[in-house]
């Protein structure tokens, strides 16, 4: 017995000795030191042993077992340690290579004055209109009829606006004003309004027209509402967008819902007033058209004149990027080019 002990042990250290990684080492460990193993068997059989015998196997048997366990556990060591360096040094990561460019995208111009416009106008008091009240498809009486827009007045022509063509007094909206009518209508004053959205007008396309474009309305109405107020806020307005540097004036104009109405204008970007082809030799460009709510308007959509005044006021989002911007044509904001979009 203490023979095949012994025979047992030099085979095992010999196969420990050969192995190479992990997985080899297992396989020996359990060939020589499992449960099941020829080794393990011997144990078992010991109970034939003659007490004399018995402690000098025994103690060997322990002695063999040790030893094994030990070389076993020293190579285990060494072998995980190795391969544990080998798989560090595969999956290093070289943080100086260059990353993979992942571009970013950008706000749209328009959606950036648009939100730059609102911002300011939420400043100054006016809240952000329920997209309920300010629809791209609308009816004539609320694009027209309730803006005191006479029925012959020539913007109602087809040359301007977009008729539907199977529904009778459905339109493609030319304005934002008609947001004033739906809020006027759906609630009582005080109001106190900014509507942004797009317009549609049949147009020939040039660097200074496309028949699609956005505005933003504004509807202020209370008790004792002034044409100071209205100064004050658009003022306010222009000095916040453009910086206060920029000269502005106001010019007295003509607008079915509003009495008396005006048109602001500021100075030329461009030639900074002395008068160029972008204003056409005046030295000024319009911004915004405004004015005191007629009272015609109130009276329609049921607000007592009497009791309440109002101002409202309108203005062009392309109009006022390009300026801000100086941006020479329309079309730029609408075909998608890449390198005009990526500078903002
Ligand atoms: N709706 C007008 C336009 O499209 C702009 C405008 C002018 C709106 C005066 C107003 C206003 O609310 O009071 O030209």
């Amino acid at each position: 017995m203490e023979n095949k002990i012994n025979q047992i042990r030099t085979e095992a250290i010999e196969k420990i000795e050969k192995t190479t990684n992990l997985k080899e080492l297992e396989e020996v460990k359990n060939q020589y030191l499992s449960r099941n193993s020829e080794f393990n068997n011997l144990k078992k059989s010991m109970k034939d042993l003659t007490p004399e015998q018995k402690p000098v196997i025994g103690a060997l048997i322990n002695k063999v077992s040790n030893e094994l366990n030990t070389l076993v556990a020293q190579k285990n060591d060494l072998f995980y340690k190795k391969e544990l360096n080998e798989k560090l040094l595969k999956e290093k990561i070289d943080i100086t290579m260059d990353g993979d460019y992942i571009p970013l995208g950008h706000v749209h111009p328009l959606t950036r004055t648009v939100n730059e416009i609102v911002e300011i106008f939420n400043h100054l008091g006016f809240s952000l209109i329920n997209p309920e009240f300010s629809p791209e498809v609308e009816l004539e009486k609320f694009n027209f009829d309730l803006l005191n827009v006479p029925k012959e007045h020539p913007a109602r022509d087809v040359q301007d606006t977009f008729y539907c063509a199977n529904l009778p007094n459905v339109v493609l909206r030319s304005q934002t004003s008609n947001a004033q009518a739906r809020q006027m209508i759906n609630s009582n004053p005080p109001i106190k309004i900014i509507s942004p959205g797009r317009v549609y007008r049949n147009e020939s396309v040039s660097a200074r027209k496309n028949n699609l474009f956005h505005q933003i309305e504004g509807l202020y109405v209370d008790k004792d509402v002034t044409m100071a107020q209205l100064k004050g806020v658009l003022n306010e307005f222009i000095r916040l967008y453009f910086g206060s540097s920029r000269p502005t004036r106001y010019r007295s104009s003509f607008f079915p819902f509003t009495e008396p109405s005006v048109e602001i204008d500021v100075e030329c970007i461009m030639c900074k007033g002395k008068g160029c082809s972008v204003c056409s030799g005046s030295g000024w460009l319009e911004i915004l058209g405004a004015g005191m709510v007629d009272p015609n308007v109130l009276k329609g959509v049921n607000i007592d004149p009497e009791t309440y005044s109002g101002f409202a006021f309108g203005m062009g989002v392309e109009r006022l990027a390009m300026l801000k911007y100086a941006i020479d044509d329309i079309r730029l904001f609408f075909n998608d080019d890449e390198k005009f979009l990526k500078q903002f």
